[in-house]
Formats: structure tokens, sequence, C-alpha cells
């Protein structure tokens, strides 16, 4: 008898078989060895969404997605004879891809010969969707965790690494199985262990959620970091995930501008003791100078005075007092040039009634008077500039304090002072022959007088540049545009 005639007999000679075949809520088939279909139940109907008669038109091969899988199916059951769910790809007549688990096995005639297939088509279409949809979530936050700039680790609620990103492996120079089942702690160095460790039941209670730490890093390099911990799910158990920042550069920075707050307050105070200074120098002058002075021209009068009072004068009297008043003219010259010379060193008048360049020359010719070292003063202006006073005092100011400087650290014989002035434009350069310092030790050396000129440069706009070589002198440039 031909296959699908035998066949067939098997299906109506069997009531039971039929009556499963019929009712079965899985897809039921019969095809011979070639692919023909012999026959289907329902239950295929409604999966496929094709009638029985478009059904039974369609060979075997044409319901696969992948008809290699049908190739891999007939060689399974030749060598096993049978299948168990062998998972399938089949086309619906809308074209949508149907998942099923294909359970078959060869019928065989009464010479125990195969000559077809039944088996039943169980739908799991859905399932596959979801752990598709599972799958590609799982990508996606692979690809999130993975490609993040921050180092990310998952911990275990007792603190074992159990998953870690390539920034976390970076970040300790090591591969992913290096950092996986080891203990949090061992990433931290010695002295910082306790403060992670001590917080950590509150990054698992959830009560804490940030922390600044140092983690070692490659070539067991300490860095400073921050930990940012939050509570997951990880494999279906609650786990924490800490990202850390490295925060060196921050650290950095916080610890420049600590050093400069430092540097400020130093240079507030010293300010405020420069003023006390200044005041006390400025009363003892007064006292010893004009003090003295105006006690001798007192006394000098009442002499005087008596002298006229007592009436009658002879020559001699005569004599001395044209002596008294002429060394008393003396006297009172000599304080109105104290008065002069104190209140120019106050604020030199000359700056507010003629200018930059006459003070600054006014100042040099003192300079080199004072101290014997050769001041010369090389000054431009193109005439467009009008500075504003503020602007004036500060650089005559910064060339005080640089001159001052040069007199009392860099034993120089001569100081060269260039000034150019122009209209957008303005730079001067104070540069000796001295022994010059070592620039690199200006933070150390805490010292007010440079961070002062840099403030007064800051203050107007500008720019201070200090620059210095060991017995090759040293050079102050200011900058400023001029507004
Ligand atoms: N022209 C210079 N030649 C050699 N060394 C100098 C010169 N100018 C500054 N220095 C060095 O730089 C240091 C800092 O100078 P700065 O004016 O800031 O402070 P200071 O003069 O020591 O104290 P003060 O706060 O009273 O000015 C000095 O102590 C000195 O060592
Ligand atoms: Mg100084």
């Amino acid at each position: 008898m031909k296959g699908a005639e035998y066949l067939k007999k098997i299906i109506q000679g069997d009531h039971k078989y039929r009556d499963l075949f019929e009712n079965n809520r899985d897809g039921v088939y019969i095809t011979t060895l070639d692919g023909t279909v012999v026959d289907v139940n329902n239950a295929i109907m409604k999966l496929t969404g094709y009638s029985r008669k478009e059904f039974f038109r369609k060979h075997s091969t044409e319901h696969y997605v992948n008809p290699a899988d049908r190739i891999k199916f007939q060689n399974t059951i030749k060598k096993d004879g049978f299948v168990k769910d062998f998972l399938v790809a089949l086309k619906t007549k809308s074209g949508k891809h149907l998942y099923c688990m294909l359970t078959s096995t060869g019928l065989r005639d009464d010479r125990n010969k195969i000559i077809g297939y039944h088996g039943i088509i169980h739908d799991v279409t859905e399932i596959k969707t979801k752990e598709r949809i599972i799958s590609e979530n799982e990508k996606k936050f692979r690809d999130l965790f993975e490609s993040s700039p921050d180092p990310i680790f998952v911990e275990s609620l007792n603190g074992t690494v159990l998953d870690v990103n390539r920034a976390a492996c970076r970040l300790h120079g090591v591969s992913r199985d290096k950092l996986t089942g080891r203990h949090f702690t061992a990433l931290i160095p010695k002295g910082y262990r306790k403060l992670v460790k001590n917080n950590f039941d509150n990054f698992v209670s959830g009560k804490l959620n940030r922390l600044e730490s140092y983690s070692i890093g490659k070539d067991n390099k300490i860095i400073p970091v921050e930990l940012r911990v939050s509570n997951i799910t990880y494999e279906s158990k609650p786990a924490i995930l800490i990202h850390v920042r490295d925060i060196s550069e921050r650290k950095k920075a916080e610890e420049k501008l600590k050093s400069s707050y430092e540097q400020l307050r130093q240079l507030a105070k010293h300010l405020q003791n420069a003023r006390e200074e200044e005041s006390s120098r400025i009363a003892k002058e007064l006292h010893d100078e004009l003090g003295q002075a105006v006690t001798v021209l007192k006394l000098e009068l009442a002499f005087i005075g008596n002298k006229l009072s007592a009436g009658i004068l002879n020559d001699d009297d005569i004599c001395v007092l044209k002596e008294k008043t002429r060394s008393l003219m003396e006297l009172v010259n000599g304080s109105i040039d104290s008065v002069r010379r104190i209140s120019a060193h106050l604020h030199p008048v000359i700056l507010d009634e003629l200018g930059l360049i006459p003070a600054i020359e006014w100042y040099t010719g003192d300079f080199t008077k004072r101290t014997g070292i050769i001041c010369t003063a090389r000054l431009y202006s193109d005439g467009g500039a009008i500075l504003n006073p503020d602007v004036s005092v500060a650089i005559f100011r910064i060339i005080q304090e640089s001159l001052t400087n040069i007199i009392r650290h860099s034993s120089a014989t001569a100081v060269r002072i260039f000034l150019n002035m122009k209209k957008t434009h303005l730079s001067v350069k104070i540069s000796d022959n001295g022994k010059g310092f070592d620039i690199n030790r200006l933070d150390e050396m805490r010292s007010n007088g440079i961070t002062g000129m840099n403030e007064r440069a800051l203050s107007i706009g500008g720019v201070l540049i200090v620059s210095s070589k060991i017995n090759k002198g040293t050079i102050i440039s200011l900058s400023i545009p001029v507004p």
C-alpha cells in the first residue's frame, strides 16, 4: 500500500486516535516522508491562519521560516526515531513568525519502515517574544552599563563584587574576572577601608547614598573617588549598585581654592599689618621730624619774643636775633620738605597732578638717590591713553613693590623699567640684574608682596607674570588692556 493511503487509513481507522487528533489544543499533523501534508487538526488552522484547503496545498517545507530546519528535523528522526521539543519558526498566513516546539515521531508501516511523520506543534511564540524582549532589554542595560564613563560595581549585600563594567576595569587596571568575586574592601587603600566598611550597612539600608573615599587604581595609584550608591535587584537577589567617580581633578581644584583663600587671608592680614606699620612709621616721622622742629620753633620764638619784650636791643642782640630767624627759616624749610616727603610717600600727589609717567620718573630718581642702584626708566606713551586713577595707582604701587623687593632681596646693581602706554594696551616690565630666585617655591614662601601685586593686576583686568633665573635676575611683566 502506498504511504499516504496507508497513513489515511491509520487516521480513519482508529477513533481514539482521531479524537485525540482533532480535539488537541496543540497543532497535530501527519505528513509523508517527502513532506506532503496528509492531515492537520483545527488547532493548526488557528495557529497558522490558513484554511485547511490552503494548508494542504503547501508543501511542509514552505511552512518553515528556515527550510534547513526541516532537514535537521528529518535527520534527527532518522537517527533517534523521534524529535522532542525541537524549536522551529513557522510562517503564518499573514507572514508572522510562529515559534513552536515540535515533538514528532516517524510513522511506520507493517514492515516497520518509516513512511511518514506525525507530531505535535506547541506554540511558544509568546514565551519566545517575552524572552526576546527580556534579552533585548538585558542587552540595552548591559550596553548602558558598559558604556558608562564612570566605573560601576554591582555588589552583594555582604560586599562581594558581582559584576563590573569596562570603566571599572580601566580604573583598577585589571580584567573583569580579577574584580568579580573579590570583597570590595580589597579595592580600597588600607587607611580608608574602615570608613567605607562602617558605612556599608547604611548603603544597604538606603540611609546613605553618597560617600567620598579613595580607591586603589592602576599601578597602585591612590585615587580620590566619590561613591554613589543605589539599591537594585541583581539576578533575582537584592544587591547594591555603586557608581565610582574619579574626583582627582575636583580635589585638586578644591586644594587650589583652599590655598588661594589661605593666600588671600594672609594678604589681608599682611595689608592690615602694613597699614599699622605705615601708621606708626608716619607717627614716628611726624614726631621725630616735625614734632622736634615745631618744639624748637616754639622755644626759639619764645626766646625772640622775650628779647623783643625786654625793650632795648643792642647790636649783639640784633645779630643773635638775625641768626635765630635765619636758622628758624632753615628749620621751617626743612619741615616743609619733610611734610612733602611724608605726603609723597603716602600718596604721590604728582600721580594725580601730572600723571603716571612723571610719577614713575620722580620715584625712580628718588630710588637711585636713596639706594645707589642705577634705575633707568624708558617710559613711552602714544598719548592716546587716558588712565583711570585706579589703574595709575595700581601700576605705580606694583612698580614700588617691585623696587622694594629689588632693594630687599636682589643684590642688584641696575634696574630697568620699561613702560609702553598705547591707546588700548599698557605694558610694564621691571627687570633687575640681581641674584634671582626659584619661582616654583613662591607658593611655599607664602609671600604677600607678589600675591598683592597679582591681586592689584587682576583688580584692573591685567595679568602679572613673574619670571626669574638664579643669578640672572628677575623680571616682572604687567600687561593691562586700557578701556
Ligand atoms: N627682585 C627679586 N630678586 C630676588 N628675589 C626676589 C625678588 N623679588 C622677590 N624675590 C623673592 O621672592 C620672595 C617673595 O617676594 P614677596 O614680595 O612676595 O615677599 P617678601 O618681599 O618676602 O615679603 P613682603 O610680603 O613683605 O613683600 C622674596 O622673599 C624673595 O625671596
Ligand atoms: Mg616684597
